[in-house]
Formats: C-alpha cells, sequence, structure tokens
C-alpha cells in the first residue's frame, strides 16, 4: 500500500543480520524496510527466506541480531516487557486452547493486558465468526482457527 510522507514509522528494519547459533551461515543477510502506522504491509519472499526469522525478532524472541530494529523509534533492545501492551503478533501456526471457545480464548488473552478496550464480539463479528464465539476451538476448521489466531494478535 503506499505510504503517504506525513505517516510515522511503527517499525524500521536497517541492515538486519541474524544467525542461529547451531546453523552455519545467516538466516537474515541484511534486510532493511519500514512500516507505517496503519499500513498493511506485505512480507514475501521464498520458503527459507528468513520471514518468520525477522517476525521473532520484532516479537524479542530472538535476541543477538545485527543491525536496527527500531519499533515507535527506539531500539527493539531497549525495549523492556511493556513493549507486549503494544504489539501483538500470530505466527503460521495457530496456538489456541483448543478445549476453550473462540470467546474464552479471546477473554483469557485479554487478562494479560493492562488496557483493553476492544470489543471481543466485534472483533469475532469483523472475520466471521460471531455465530461461533461459544464453540469450542477443537471443532474449528483450520480456516477458523487462523481468523480466531489473527484477531487474537490485534487484542492489545
Ligand atoms: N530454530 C532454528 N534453528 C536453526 N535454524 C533455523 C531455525 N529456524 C529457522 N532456521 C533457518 O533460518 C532460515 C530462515 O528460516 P525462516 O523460518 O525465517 O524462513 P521463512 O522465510 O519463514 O520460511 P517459510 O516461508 O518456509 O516459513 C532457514 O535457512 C532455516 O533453516
Ligand atoms: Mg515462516
Amino acid at each position: 500500500m503506499p505510504r503517504r510522507e506525513e505517516d510515522n514509522e511503527m517499525i524500521k528494519v536497517t541492515g538486519l543480520e541474524f544467525a542461529y547459533r547451531q546453523s552455519p551461515g545467516k538466516a537474515i543477510k541484511g534486510i532493511s524496510f519500514d512500516i507505517g502506522d496503519g499500513e498493511i504491509f506485505g512480507f514475501l519472499g521464498p520458503s527459507g527466506a528468513g520471514k518468520t526469522t525477522t517476525q521473532r525478532i520484532i516479537i524479542g524472541l530472538l535476541r543477538g541480531y545485527r543491525g536496527s530494529v527500531e519499533f515507535m523509534d527506539k531500539e527493539r533492545r531497549s525495549w523492556g516487557k511493556e513493549i507486549f501492551e503494544k504489539i501483538g503478533a500470530a505466527f503460521d501456526f495457530p496456538n489456541l486452547y483448543e478445549k476453550l471457545t473462540a470467546y474464552e480464548n479471546l477473554d483469557l488473552l485479554c487478562s494479560y493486558y493492562k488496557n483493553n478496550s476492544l470489543n471481543k464480539d466485534e472483533l469475532l463479528d469483523s472475520v466471521g465468526l460471531l455465530a461461533d464465539r461459544d464453540t469450542r476451538v477443537e471443532k474449528f476448521s483450520k480456516g477458523m482457527k487462523m481468523r480466531l489466531n489473527f484477531i487474537r494478535s490485534l487484542q492489545p
């Protein structure tokens, strides 16, 4: 999506490099990109290119990277746990609580955050899951789980 000059950068990655300790060679060999406030950013690349690794670094699951990863103008290394009040993530495999309903899954995650003003029914409705709000996730199709996993990441 084209970005306007006045848009603020939310995520700014510059010259990012990363190597997994147990693997030879670099998993990420110097990538740079900016994501603006409100921008929908498609991050495409071949399998093994480093997309998930980049996401893990931004979230903070992996440390020891080279280059710069700024989130809201502050280097990722300098953020403490308060970053999790501002950033949500969903990975390729949904890790939901299968024995809980869709609504309970959202409610449980919501309880981990200090500020939460998002309406769970609205979120469920936005991905066509409102009618399934009280169904246990174990009965969901993969696509339904992916949709729930996605809105769960929007909660913070
Ligand atoms: N936990 C790990 N330990 C060691 N090497 C890893 C680990 N995870 C990924 N790698 C390696 O890092 C490189 C980038 O992997 P990554 O999972 O980031 O790719 P990807 O772009 O997300 O691929 P895909 O499209 O298949 O999900 C690959 O060469 C992979 O073998
Ligand atoms: Mg991946």
